[in-house]
C-alpha cells in the first residue's frame, strides 16, 4: 500500500465571463503543477460566459446557475448544492462577479480563494487596473487571497508585482497583470492543496516542520 498517496483535493471553479484564469488552472493541473488537485465542476452565473466553452474543451463538467431573476439566497443555495454534490473541497473564484453572502462563506469557510488584479490591500473592488492608473502607482500586480466577508480583504496567499508604464492604458496594464495571474493562481492553489502553511495573525507562512 502506498502510504504516501496524496489525498485528492476537489476544486469547484466559479466564473462569470472569459474564464482565462479557470483555463490556466485547468492547464496547470493537466501539466502536473497542482499535485493532488482536480477540477470537479465549473459553474457560471451567466449562460453566455465564454469560459464555459473553454471548460468544455478541456473536458470539464460545466453548469450554468443564473443569478438573474432570483434572490441571492436561492442562487447561492443552488451553487452550494452543486458543489456539495460533487464533494468539492475548495472553491476558486475566477472572475466571478456575484458577491458572496456570509452564508456561502460560512459553508466553505477558509476554503474559498479569489484572484484580484491589484496588489491588495490597494484597489479592492471593481476596476482595479483603472484605480491603479488613476492613483498613479508605479507598480501594480495581482493577489490570490482567501475570501471572507470583506471586499477583497481576506488573508493573502500569494502576490506578484508588475510595473506600470508611462503609456499604459487600462487595457495594456490589465493584459500585463493577466499574464502574471495565469502563473499566480495555479501556484497559490497548489500551495493550498499541499497545505504546508500556517496562519499567524494575518500572515500565511510556510509550515515549520517538527520532527
Ligand atoms: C481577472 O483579471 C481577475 O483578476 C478579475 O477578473 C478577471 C477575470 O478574467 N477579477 C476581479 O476583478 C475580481 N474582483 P478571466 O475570466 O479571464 O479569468
Amino acid at each position: 500500500m502506498n502510504t504516501n498517496a496524496q489525498k485528492i483535493c476537489r476544486i469547484g471553479v466559479l466564473i462569470s465571463g472569459r474564464g482565462s484564469n479557470m483555463s490556466a488552472l485547468a492547464d496547470a493541473i493537466s501539466d502536473g503543477r497542482v499535485p493532488g488537485g482536480v477540477i470537479a465542476i465549473v459553474i457560471s452565473d451567466h449562460a453566455c460566459a465564454a469560459g464555459l466553452a473553454r471548460a468544455a474543451e478541456r473536458g470539464l463538467e460545466t453548469l450554468v446557475i443564473e443569478r438573474r431573476g432570483r434572490t441571492r439566497e436561492a442562487h447561492e443555495a443552488e451553487i452550494i448544492e452543486a458543489l456539495r454534490t460533487r464533494n468539492v473541497d475548495i472553491v476558486c473564484l475566477a472572475g466571478f462577479m456575484s458577491l458572496l453572502s456570509s452564508h456561502f462563506i460560512e459553508a466553505y469557510r477558509g476554503s474559498i480563494l479569489n484572484i484580484h488584479p491589484s496588489l491588495l490591500p490597494a484597489f479592492p473592488g471593481l476596476d482595479a487596473q483603472r484605480q491603479a492608473l488613476e492613483y498613479g502607482v508605479r507598480w501594480s500586480g495581482c493577489t490570490v487571497h482567501f475570501v471572507d466577508e470583506t471586499v477583497d480583504g481576506g488573508l493573502i496567499i500569494e502576490q506578484r508585482v508588475v510595473p506600470v508604464h508611462d503609456d499604459d492604458t487600462e487595457a495594456t496594464l490589465a493584459a500585463r497583470i493577466l499574464i502574471e495571474e495565469h502563473q499566480l493562481y495555479p501556484a497559490a492553489v497548489a500551495r493550498v492543496v499541499r497545505g504546508d502553511y500556517e496562519i499567524h495573525e494575518r500572515r500565511i507562512i510556510k509550515r515549520t516542520f517538527k520532527v
